[in-house]
């Protein structure tokens, strides 16, 4: 059984849109930093780890996407432009502007070909596994492999495919459900129900993820079984992670019933701050293009909104405990949540109603 090699058995969870400032602060501090690959290209992602590598010695994640890419369907996507006309509209842009870049890219040959060189330490996967010629490649590099399980089934299929620990995904988690072997949310697991059932399914060592944000929800997630922890949404508020002001401000705003699961962004489901868009045309919609295509309708037109500081049609990913983040040095508060998470563990003999003191 593979251990995570960091010091400390917390994952900074991989988020599109932070760099190599959180992974560097993270690692640092005796955490697991993680670089989100999926949009970024082969050449970017040498760039970042080598810009990582340049500031620590310490081991790190790199995270990839490994969705089949839908085949372009350019009447779907003619429909869900014209519904999103009055956005464009509101904005004074013309209709022609959207995109159908995918903006987002599953993993390559060419991503592999930087693994080979650069030899991180871990690499995680979300939606499954890449074709096993490229998975034996990166397994032939040594890195420790991980990819998400939102269900026990997923779990076992991934165990089956060799992979060195599992992360279980509640539905609490921010960002893409990892789901590959279902597509129905309603049946998504939240993290209580979903890890002690992987732990229980597997032999791998199991990750929790899911609205894991202070030591409380960390000391938890061990009791449960887990045998480490990846935090997204707990990240979001610190200088290194780069945020746009409304992103920000969101988490700052944001509480325990103020998130949904919403395909309108990309095509897949995946857990934001409500928004008008979401209010407006979700936030679950059956004529989203297919992920990750319905990113370019809506991106040229997002843009101008936030230009003009309206969060209507942002992406705002966060998990269900975003009220627990605090602004806060990544590197400070991931000591800070290990350290709190081992005070509570040690005091939690007495705290059973009925024990000897
Ligand atoms: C802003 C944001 C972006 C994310 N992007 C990715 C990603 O690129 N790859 C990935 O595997 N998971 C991604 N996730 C999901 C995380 O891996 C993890 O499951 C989630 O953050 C855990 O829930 P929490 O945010 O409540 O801590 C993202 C999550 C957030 C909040």
């Amino acid at each position: 059984m593979r251990m995570l090699p960091s010091r400390l058995p917390i994952i900074q969870a991989p988020m599109v849109g932070s760099l190599s400032p959180l992974v560097i602060a993270v690692s640092e501090a005796g955490g697991l930093g993680s670089l989100a690959c999926a949009a970024l290209g082969a050449e970017h992602l040498k760039e970042q780890m080598q810009a990582i590598r340049a500031a620590t010695s310490a081991p790190f994640n790199v995270n990839f996407f490994c969705h089949t890419p839908p085949e372009a369907d350019d009447e779907a996507e003619a429909r869900w432009v014209a519904r999103l006309a009055p956005y464009y509209e509101e904005a004074g842009l013309s209709l022609s502007a959207a995109q159908r870049a995918a903006g987002r890219a599953p993993f390559d040959a060419a991503m592999c070909e930087v693994l080979e060189e650069m030899r991180p330490a871990v690499v995680s996967f979300h939606f499954g596994l890449p074709e096993e010629s490229l998975l034996s490649r990166v397994r032939a590099t040594g890195a420790t492999i991980l990819s998400s399980a939102t269900t026990v089934e997923e779990a076992r299929w991934l165990e089956a495919r060799g992979v060195d620990a599992v992360i279980a995904q509640g539905a609490e988690a921010g960002g893409h459900r990892g789901m590959f072997l279902t597509d129905d949310i309603g049946a998504q697991p939240g993290l209580f129900a979903l890890l002690p059932q992987v732990v229980d399914a597997v032999k791998v060592p199991v990750v929790a993820a899911g609205a894991i944000a202070d030591g409380r929800g960390i000391a938890a997630a061990f009791a449960l079984g887990a045998t480490a922890v990846q935090l997204g949404t707990a990240y979001l508020l610190t200088p290194q992670a780069g945020r746009s002001e409304l992103h920000r401000a969101a988490i700052r705003a944001g509480r325990d019933d103020m998130t949904r699961l919403t395909n309108l962004y990309t095509g897949r489901p995946a857990r934001g701050q409500m928004t008008r868009f979401m209010r407006e045309h979700g936030p679950m919609n059956p004529e989203a293009p297919a992920f990750p295509r319905a990113t370019g309708a809506i991106d040229p037109v997002r843009a101008i909104f936030e230009k003009a500081g309206k969060d209507d049609l942002s992406l705002l990913w966060s998990g269900e405990a975003a009220a627990l983040a605090r602004e806060e040095d990544a590197g400070v508060l991931t000591r800070r949540l290990w350290d709190d998470a081992c005070d509570l563990a040690r005091g939690l003999s007495g705290a059973f109603p009925g024990q000897p003191g």
